[in-house]
């Protein structure tokens, strides 16, 4: 991999992974847009701009790395509740970014997925996720993603609604219900758990991001704000990954 001569040699930074011990799977909870564009003296709205533009450098140099995915929190189940004009233009923003992205996402032969319940968002958000979907769907690379109009919780229920259907059809007993049948109904079915989860912004909390998936899931969390986020702090919190011992409750 070439992380070098995406960051330029230095010196002083030691930016070497051990090839051996890359995760396949990051999740990031993008977090502090507001903040950082009230230091600024912006407006939150700009903050989610800024937000938008710093996902490239990271998508970039998760590729560079090799990760296999790269699950993003863009929207959460409980965000519904901002101001209605915050909410209109984080999804205006959300549209802009897929229409301005979809072709250098797709040259980079990345593959866009998604997690959360779409059918609550505006229709032309829905309709550009579609497009973005139909145009990488046969792309190899980096799978990136997008957690929208997500919640831990809601991806349950929708899970169990969907299995208590299948029980009532007479599909299914409820014999098989076990963690494996559980996380097959869940929205990241076909995606391997995140080995490490980043959040920014200073915060420690989960905010119902991928409350199942993560039980075992490595945390790292930094007081940059998202749009500052580098892709050298990615590289940086997998070298601190890579320097930890994942027990999985053996000794
Ligand atoms: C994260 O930044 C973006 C979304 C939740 C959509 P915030 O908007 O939460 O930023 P802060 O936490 O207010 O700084
Ligand atoms: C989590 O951030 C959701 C996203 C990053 C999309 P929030 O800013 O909404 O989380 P809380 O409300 O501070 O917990
Ligand atoms: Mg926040």
């Amino acid at each position: 991999m070439d992380i070098m001569k995406l960051f330029g040699k230095s010196k002083e930074v030691d930016y070497s992974l051990d090839s051996e011990n890359i995760p396949q799977h990051i999740a990031i909870i993008m977090d502090g847009n507001g903040r950082w564009a009230k230091k600024r003296q912006l407006p939150r709205s700009l903050g989610h701009r800024a937000g938008g533009e710093a996902l490239r450098d990271v998508i970039e140099t998760a590729a560079v790395i090799g990760l296999k995915y790269l699950t993003i929190y863009a929207f959460s189940t409980e965000n519904w509740s901002r101001p209605q004009d915050e909410v209109s233009s984080i999804m205006q923003l959300l549209v802009e970014y897929l229409k301005k992205e979809a072709k250098e996402l797709h040259k980079n032969n990345v593959k866009i997925i998604t997690i959360g319940d779409l059918s609550r968002l505006p229709r032309d958000l829905q309709q550009e996720v579609e497009k973005v979907k139909e145009l990488t769907k046969d792309n190899t690379g980096l799978r990136v993603n997008i957690a929208l109009n997500y919640g831990g919780r809601d991806e349950l229920v929708r899970a169990f609604k969907k299995i208590s259907s299948e029980i009532v059809a007479g599909n299914r007993t409820t014999d098989e219900i076990n963690e494996e049948l559980i996380a097959n109904y869940l929205d990241t079915a076909e995606i391997p758990e995140p080995e490490l989860l980043i959040r920014t912004s200073g915060e420690c909390r989960l905010s119902n991001f991928m409350i199942w998936q993560l039980s075992y899931t490595e945390f790292w969390f930094t007081d940059c704000y998202w749009p500052d986020f580098k892709g050298k702090d990615l590289v940086e919190a997998i070298q601190d990954y890579q320097n930890r011992e994942r027990r999985f409750g053996k000794v």
